[in-house]
Parts: structure tokens; C-alpha cells; sequence
């Protein structure tokens, strides 16, 4: 297993390019069982959650494979297979992605129900409501859902829950009724661009989709897909984190192969807090070297802020000056991250769906622990922050979602290397806490190039 070492206390500098979108990849993944031919992705990232998703495809009949250019190309050795195996889907969530894919166009879908979760109650509920409303047959049976239809039809469907509306709930409503005939409507679509990546994906197919980024979907049936070419958006969650990677430690850094228009909320949130934000193209350039100060944020369907950054907010916030609320509408339990940071000195308590942060306060090194994929990120963006090393457990966490973070950040400047877990490689300062502690390296707080910036 896994671990980073983290050396915090440095000033970040330069460029570092964004990886393509693990929320759009996975679903447009997915997507390609539907399609009859083979497709080319390009801009698809290497992570454990990809190449997962590719092994589940591989045992639907639809090979997966690199090129050397680094696209993905896909191709079909048939279509009879319909089960989605425990043992994978367990593995990621997002495979429940092939839920819709499969019965739109192979008729027959058995997929295992997702596992547990570390950020809380993750219902199906309105992905089956949606396909039911399709006229598919749907039973769960051994941990199992089965969907079947001889002929999906059009219908109306209203697709909001109690947080707003569901990503993948819509990803899979919207493929099958791809093949569904007539018109369907989805009210309460989710927004998100990598939604509308998955839409413009299939509408390359073939599919005739209309309100992409819109609350209201409509789609007119079609017999079949044909294979297609498509690059997959940025990743704007992975991009929003690299921006508060800047902010933390108090630098100025340049986030490129970004669609800053998919991160308007994010913007305005750190311009609040007083991070200096400058949209130059398919870059943002982030200038973290004011004093920043508290926020509320709350995190809600999109456009709003992203519920993915919810947790390497909280890490910032417990920089700045002030009492800030960190709210999360859309996962009111995805908090296992407030533990670990109150180990690096944030003074940060839950109350409920919020995290009430007291800034600034003085991180310090220390051993954690990841638990989910958002949470490490926080943890790690942490130790940038912090004074003395610190270790980061369970990375595998990190894998499912970045692609080589620790290679961008170090890119950056920053001193963060990846070892085995093992105590040999964890550093004299956490192994014997009595240890006097190397002298500090100078704090973001007392370098001479923090002032005010001028109103
Ligand atoms: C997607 O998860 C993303 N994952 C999540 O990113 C992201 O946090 C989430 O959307 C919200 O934006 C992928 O795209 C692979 P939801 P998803 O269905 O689709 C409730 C990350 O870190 N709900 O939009 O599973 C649900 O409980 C991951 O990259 C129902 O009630 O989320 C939640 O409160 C984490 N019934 C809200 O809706 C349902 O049938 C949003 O869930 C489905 C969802």
C-alpha cells in the first residue's frame, strides 16, 4: 500500500496542465457499449477508476485499449453479455454507469447495487425510477438489479431527489432513452459539464439530444449508434484543487487546460476569500500570495459549488483569517476529512451537514489518514500547508480520481514523494514526536511578500 511524504512549508511555482475528466470519462465509457463500432476517446485519464471500468467493459465483450498516442480505442466483440459482476462494480461505484448503456441497447441488464461509501448515503432510486418510467421490468435480486425490455418507450420523467438532482442517475436515463421510441423528457436533469460531455458524446453516435446543461432534456429515439471520435473535457474538480494547492501555500501558479467556464462558482468562492484569480484562455492563472479571509460555501448542484471541492476548501479555510461554514447540500455526511485535518492543527468541527472552521491556524505535519478520494486531496493539500512532514496513508484513494498528483504538485516545487507504507520510510519527526523538530521553514505568514492587496 501506498503512502505520500509530504514536506510542507514551500512556495509553489509555474504551470501544470490539467488531466481529462474522470466524471465525464467514466460514463462516456460506459456509454460505448451502446454503440455499434468501435470509438476513439482522447484526453481519457489514467486512473485506478478508468482502468477498473475498462476490466468491467472487457467483461461485457467490449475491449478497451490504449493506443500510442494515448487515446483509448474501443471495440466491440459482440453484445450478448448483461451482467455486471460484484467483484468490480464493488470496486467503483461508477459502474453502475453501465446500467443504462446495457438495457438501451442490449435489451437485458444485471448489474450489482454499488457498494458502501465513505461520503454517505448513495441511493439508485431515481436511476430506476427513470428506466422504469422507460417501460423497463425492474427487480433486485442477490444484491443485484435486473432490467429488462423487450422496446424502451418515450416518457416524461421527473429525475430531482431530496439533494437536487442525480449525475449518473441522468447519464443513465439519457442513454437508454437514447433507444427508447418516441420522446422522452427529463425534468430535473443534473447540469454538470461532464453530463453534458456524455450528451455531446452520444449526440456524435448518432443520438438526438436537445437542453444539454439544462434542468429539462429532451430525446428523440433512435435504432442504433454508430461508432464515433470524441475528447473528453478537462477536469475541472482535479483543476479546482490544483487552484487551491497555489492558494494554500501562499503562491502564484498557473493551472492550464482548463474550461474556466466550468468553474465559475469555484472563481468567485476563492476571489472572496481573497485568492487573486485571472482567466487567461484554457489557463487560470492563481495568485495566493494576499492575506485570504474567511467564507461561507456551500455546495449544491451545479452551477453552484461542486460538492468535490467541498473538503480542500476546509483545508484552505483553516488558513484564513476568520470563522468560516463549509455546507454540504448534495452529500450532508461527506465529512470523514474534519478528523484528519484537527490532526494537523485546523480547528474544525462538524455540525451536521456543516464544518465550522476557526482560522488561521498553524498546520502542522502529521500522520493521517485517507478515506476517500476528495478527503486525501484535502489531507494533501494540507501537508503543502503545513510546517514539517507529514504522511498521507491509503493513497489508493487518491489514484481512483487523480492522475499522478504527487508528479503535478512536485512539478510545482513541491516536496512530495510516494513510498511504500512501510516505517522505514516515515520520517524521524512522526516516528519519535519528541524528536525537536527541524527549525520550521519560514511561513507563508511572515514572508515579505504578503500584504494587503490594494482594494
Ligand atoms: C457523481 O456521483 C460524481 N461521481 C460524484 O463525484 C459527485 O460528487 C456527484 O455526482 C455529485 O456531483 C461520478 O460522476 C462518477 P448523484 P453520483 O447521483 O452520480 C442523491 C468524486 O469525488 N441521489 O448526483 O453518484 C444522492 O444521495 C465523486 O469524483 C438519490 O437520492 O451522485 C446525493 O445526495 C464523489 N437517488 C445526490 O442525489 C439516486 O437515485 C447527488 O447524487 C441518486 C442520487
Amino acid at each position: 500500500m501506498d503512502m505520500f511524504v509530504i514536506r510542507g512549508g514551500r512556495r509553489l511555482a509555474g504551470a501544470v496542465a490539467v488531466s481529462g475528466s474522470k466524471n465525464a470519462a467514466l460514463p462516456i465509457l460506459a456509454a460505448t457499449l451502446a454503440v455499434d463500432g468501435s470509438c476513439l476517446l482522447h484526453n481519457v485519464p489514467d486512473l485506478a477508476d478508468i482502468r477498473t471500468l475498462a476490466e468491467l467493459l472487457g467483461t461485457l465483450q467490449v475491449e478497451v485499449r490504449r493506443t500510442r498516442t494515448g487515446a483509448m480505442q474501443i471495440v466491440h466483440h459482440g453484445d450478448s453479455a448483461c451482467v455486471a459482476d460484484y467483484e468490480l462494480v464493488r470496486k467503483m461505484r461508477a459502474g453502475i454507469s453501465v446500467l443504462g448503456p446495457l438495457l438501451g441497447r442490449r435489451g437485458r441488464a444485471c448489474v450489482s447495487l454499488p457498494g458502501g461509501c465513505n461520503i454517505g448515503h448513495r441511493p439508485i432510486d431515481l436511476h430506476l425510477k427513470g428506466l422504469a418510467a422507460l417501460g423497463a421490468e425492474i427487480r433486485i435480486e442477490r444484491g443485484y438489479v435486473i432490467a429488462e425490455a423487450d422496446r424502451l418507450h418515450g416518457a416524461d420523467i421527473y429525475l430531482g431527489g431530496p439533494c437536487g438532482s442525480t449525475v449518473t442517475g441522468t447519464c443513465n436515463v439519457m442513454t437508454a432513452a437514447v433507444f427508447a421510441e418516441g420522446t422522452t423528457t427529463i425534468e430535473a436533469a443534473a447540469c454538470e459539464p461532464e453530463v453534458v460531455d456524455l450528451g455531446q458524446f452520444l449526440i456524435s453516435a448518432g443520438a438526438r439530444i436537445s437542453g444539454l446543461g439544462t434542468p429539462t432534456l429532451r430525446i428523440e429515439g433512435v435504432d442504433r449508434l454508430s461508432g464515433c471520435e470524441h475528447t473528453v473535457i478537462p477536469d475541472r474538480i482535479e483543476a479546482a484543487t490544483l487552484m487551491i494547492a497555489g492558494a494554500i501555500t501562499r503562491s502564484s501558479v498557473e493551472i492550464t487546460h482548463v474550461e474556466p467556464a466550468q468553474l465559475t462558482a469555484v472563481i468567485e468562492k476563492l476571489r472572496e476569500i481573497g485568492v487573486g484569480i485571472e482567466c487567461r484562455g484554457d489557463a487560470l492563472a492563481v495568485d495566493g500570495s494576499g492575506s485570504l479571509t474567511a467564507a461561507e460555501c456551500i455546495a449544491l448542484p451545479h452551477p453552484a459549488l461542486p460538492t468535490d471541492i467541498q473538503a480542500q476548501l476546509t483545508a484552505l479555510l483553516s488558513t484564513a483569517e476568520g470563522i468560516s461554514i463549509v455546507t454540504d447540500k448534495v452529500f450532508p455526511d461527506r465529512f470523514m476529512h474534519i478528523a484528519e485535518l484537527a490532526r494537523m492543527g485546523a480547528r474544525v468541527r462538524r455540525e451536521g451537514a456543516s464544518a465550522i472552521i476557526s482560522g488561521p491556524a498553524r498546520l502542522s505535519g502529521a500522520a493521517v489518514m485517507a478515506s476517500d478520494l476528495r478527503a486525501s486531496a484535502a489531507l494533501v493539500l494540507a501537508g503543502l500547508a503545513a510546517d514539517g512532514p507529514s504522511i498521507v496513508r491509503r493513497i489508493y484513494h487518491l489514484d481512483r480520481g487523480y492522475e499522478s498528483l504527487e508528479t503535478k504538485l512536485r512539478s510545482l516545487g513541491a516536496d512530495v514523494q510516494r513510498t511504500r507504507d512501510h516505517a522505514d520510510h516515515i520520517p524521524l519527526e512522526l516516528a519519535d514526536p519528541l524528536t525537536p523538530a527541524r527549525p520550521a521553514a519560514p511561513h507563508f505568514a511572515t514572508h515579505p511578500s504578503r500584504k494587503k492587496r490594494p482594494a
